[in-house]
């Protein structure tokens, strides 16, 4: 008999193992030299319960391991992702009833969401655990340098009250125990308040193959069914969704304690969402397994025409793409604009990391585009991609032609 897992969301017995990757190492693990021989891997497991439709990874890696003083993400990096905090910000207090909400952020990062709810007039506290917290607190910001869970919100709720807005972006989806971390969303939730969380999209990562959003800190794949069984077991009710074309394709979610109509937006997404069944994510495997074939055999073959190849973008997608190749070998180095990753090396497959200027000063002929999630603001930036000698390679046929549209 086959072994049988737990869902980690409504703790059925009908998890099914989809895709195993094997052992990889720390997505967002990029290192100096030193630290090679002592680097980590662990096993990866993609998972999707049959019963609450709840994609996810099999024995997630602990908190403590993945978000360290160290972790290297920062927010602003994208102008993008700035603008979308700022569309995000503004319509939350736009709807609020409050013309000077409480709001709160979990996962709060360098603190560029909350930067604009103040200027905004809302009064505003974030929660973050990793090194990213201090850039925040220098910009004058309140944070709480912590993980969140119940018993926190239990003391923000006893010394700081209720919240009339709360969100998350990119954060559920990286929580280990999403039942703690609802339960204290909503103990600190006021009467009329909404909780607005954003996250990848299941059905977006399965219709562009995109593999590489399967990485250790993301434990949880959403879907608007998946969430809203989930959320109905815990008291909250999902009231609109709002699709998003950042990260490869999210979900925005907005979620109340209770009352109020439903919006038409999560029936419909429920309806089209019908499509996604084991058999379905069976198909998502092998097209995975194809992609990966097809890069290594693109990235062959450019090596035996001669032509110097490098990585765009020094992203925890990247790490899940190159660790998955049997040779990499042929990657010269992958540039990125993060101060803290360059002079490191990727994960696992010990590329060096560099400044995208270093792609202006050498005959690169190959680009293989690993922050393809950033492609539009990468071009519109950078004219070496204007150049056409210059070949540009994705890891997934359906991202290119997303990315390209
Ligand atoms: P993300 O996919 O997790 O947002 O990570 C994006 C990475 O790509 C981050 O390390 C910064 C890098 N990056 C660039 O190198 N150039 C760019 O223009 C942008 C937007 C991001
Ligand atoms: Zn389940």
């Amino acid at each position: 008999m086959a072994f049988r897992y737990r869902c980690r969301a409504c703790n059925g017995p009908n998890l099914k193992k989809v895709i195993d990757f094997g052992k990889m190492p720390l997505a967002n693990g990029f290192l100096a030299e030193e630290e090679f021989e002592s680097e980590k891997f662990y096993p990866l497991e993609f998972g999707f319960c049959v019963d609450c439709s709840m994609a996810q990874l099999i024995n997630p890696i602990a908190p403590s391991v993945l978000f360290t003083e160290n972790y290297p993400f920062v927010s602003s990096s994208s102008g993008r992702m700035v603008n979308h905090f700022d569309e995000l910000v503004d319509s939350a207090i736009h709807e609020s009833p409050k013309s000077s909400p409480r709001l709160l952020e979990i996962g709060c990062n360098d603190g560029a969401a909350l930067e604009r709810a103040r200027a905004k007039g809302a009064m505003v506290l974030g929660i973050e655990p990793s090194g990213t917290a201090k850039i925040a607190k220098e910009k004058g910001i309140g944070v709480l340098e912590a993980t969140f869970a119940s018993l926190l919100a239990k003391s923000i709720r006893q010394t700081q009250g209720l919240w009339d807005i709360i969100i998350a972006t990119n954060t559920l989806c990286h929580v280990h125990d999403l039942d703690d971390v609802l339960f204290g969303i909503k103990m600190l939730l006021a009467e009329g308040g909404v909780f607005i969380f954003e996250d990848p999209y299941l059905p977006d990562i399965l219709r562009l193959t995109a593999y590489d959003q399967i990485y250790d800190e993301h434990k949880w794949y959403f879907s608007v069914t998946s969430v809203n069984r989930l959320l109905t077991r815990h008291g909250l009710k999902l009231v609109m969704v709002e699709p998003q074309t950042v990260h490869g394709g999210s979900m925005r979610y907005w979620v109340i304690n209770e009352g109020e109509k439903r919006d038409d937006s999560v029936r419909q997404a429920i309806e089209q969402e019908q499509f996604i069944d084991l058999e379905r994510l069976y198909e998502f495997k092998r097209e995975t397994i194809v992609e990966i074939r097809n890069l290594q055999d693109s990235l062959d073959e450019s090596l035996k025409r001669g032509r110097k190849i490098a990585g765009y973008g020094a992203t925890s997608k990247s790490t899940v793409i190159l660790n998955a190749l049997e040779r990499w070998l042929p990657i010269q180095y992958i540039t990125d604009t993060t101060p803290q990753k360059q002079g490191r090396f990727s994960p696992g497959v010990h590329i060096p990391i560099v400044s995208p200027d270093k792609l202006r000063e050498d005959d690169i002929g190959v680009v293989l585009m690993l922050a393809w999630n950033h492609f539009d603001e990468i071009i519109e930036k950078d004219p070496i991609f204007n150049e056409r000698s210059r070949k540009l390679l994705f890891h997934s046929r359906r991202v290119a032609e997303w990315v390209t549209r």
